[in-house]
């Protein structure tokens, strides 16, 4: 089954196309193509994401990135040239792949998105339906305005290209993004424990099987990769804080400087699963107003401590779940802040310790793509579900739960 997956939940747009086979307890994922467009430049200004800013670009940026997945998938000629000859071809003979219906049908659809409607008419009406047989979106959680067009461009492809369209849950791709590298084929078994860790979500999840989810507990406030983006703002480092805060405390790891500062770790010992980052943040703000100017091993020191309190309690809270269901056969670590090489090594260690496999994606599938999405698709199928026709609209959910 090939799939078509798009992602626009957050400031990654993201297009994939995966041909998926085998069945549920191995599911075989390879990847044919896969674009991405990362919006961090854009927003690093405003030391986060900027929804309305956010949307314009993912609007910009959807056709383009439809094209270079396409191409790469060998599902549309990538020859500039020849797409031209193609649309000259086509002026010329009258044959456009779409009829006017259509044309007027995708300009409803995409009422909203603006930057986008020409450009998607061009290629739909230049283009011939390309061997896919499904199309997915990410419906939630997430900013809804950039949902939004995700949503709309999915339905004027699923529209014009009559096939079934899939409305998809972002953090059950986040599971899911531990079977999205073709390079290291794997299988997830049931029950698992999942960690989701990402900017907007930290969550603690048992699994029983695909498509049964309960929330054990999450952040009762800040998330741990909002954590890490406003501690690093504190210490006058750029957004997204995540990798900068990483790449800080493994420097005063390899240098080993000196241990001059501690900060709490919130909600470690609560006989529960959230958590809570708000008052960690609130620490370090009070205890670096209160020291001063920071010289380069104070920083270091401060970045290993706030790295380390965050890692220390995502690790207490994913061991009192495993000791609270042993049945665990897998835990998963996935979200933004699963690419965060201290936690990949803390996790490993957890792993020898009580001798369950911790499955991670690799590090560029931590963060938000769509080879996850396309990934959910596909075992959403699998479990029966058929997608939605096309005269069935799908709605942006910004809480969406699992
Ligand atoms: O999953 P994601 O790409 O987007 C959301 O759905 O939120 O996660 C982004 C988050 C950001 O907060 C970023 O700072 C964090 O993941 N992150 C990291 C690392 N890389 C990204 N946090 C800690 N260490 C990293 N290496
Ligand atoms: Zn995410």
């Amino acid at each position: 089954m090939k799939i078509l997956s798009i992602e626009t939940s957050c400031d990654e747009t993201s297009i994939a196309v995966i041909e998926a086979g085998g069945d549920i307890s191995a599911p075989k994922i390879n990847v044919l193509g896969h674009a991405l467009f990362s919006q961090i430049e854009t927003h690093r200004k405003f030391g986060g994401v900027y929804p309305n800013l956010a949307k314009r670009e993912h609007a910009q940026n959807f056709t383009p990135l439809l094209v270079s997945a396409l191409s790469e998938a060998n599902l549309i000629n990538s020859k500039t040239e020849s797409v031209k000859m193609n649309a000259i071809a086509s002026i010329l003979t009258q044959e456009k792949f779409i009829k006017e219906e259509q044309v007027n049908e995708i300009r409803k659809l995409l009422e909203r998105e603006p930057e986008t409607t020409e450009a998607l008419i061009d290629f739909l009406s230049t283009h011939e339906k390309p061997e896919i047989d499904a199309i997915a979106v990410t419906v939630g959680p997430g900013l809804e305005p950039t949902l939004w067009v995700g949503i709309q461009c999915a339905e004027a492809l699923a529209c014009t290209w009559n096939l079934p369209l899939f409305g998809i849950n972002h953090m059950e791709g986040h599971i899911f993004s531990v079977l999205s590298d073709s390079s290291q084929p794997t299988t997830l078994k049931f029950p698992l424990i999942a960690l989701l860790v990402s900017g907007g979500h930290t969550q603690l999840i048992k699994s029983d099987s695909a498509g049964k989810y309960t929330l054990l507990g999450e952040t009762r406030d800040d998330a741990s990769g909002e954590a890490f983006d406003k501690i690093a703002r504190i210490l006058g480092l750029p957004y997204p804080g995540g990798p900068e805060i990483s790449r800080l405390a493994t420097m005063a790891r390899e240098k080993n400087v000196p241990k001059i500062f501690s900060f709490p770790r919130p909600m470690i010992n609560t006989p529960d699963f959230d958590f809570s980052f708000s008052g960690l943040k609130t620490s370090v703000l009070y205890t670096i107003q209160k020291h001063g100017t920071l010289s380069e091993n104070e920083k270091l020191d401060a970045a290993r401590e706030a790295e380390d309190a965050i890692i220390d309690v995502l690790i207490a809270k994913t061991k009192r779940a495993i000791e609270a269901f042993p049945e665990t056969q897998n835990i998963v670590v996935a979200g933004g802040v699963a690419s965060n090489t201290e936690l990949r090594e803390r996790m490993k260690k957890l792993e020898e310790e009580l001798n369950i496999p911790v499955l991670f994606p690799s590090k560029e599938l931590s963060t938000d793509n769509a080879i996850m999405i396309g990934v959910v698709c596909y075992i959403r199928s699998l479990l029966g579900d058929v997608g939605r026709d096309v005269a069935t609209n799908l709605k942006a959910s910004g809480r969406l739960s699992l």
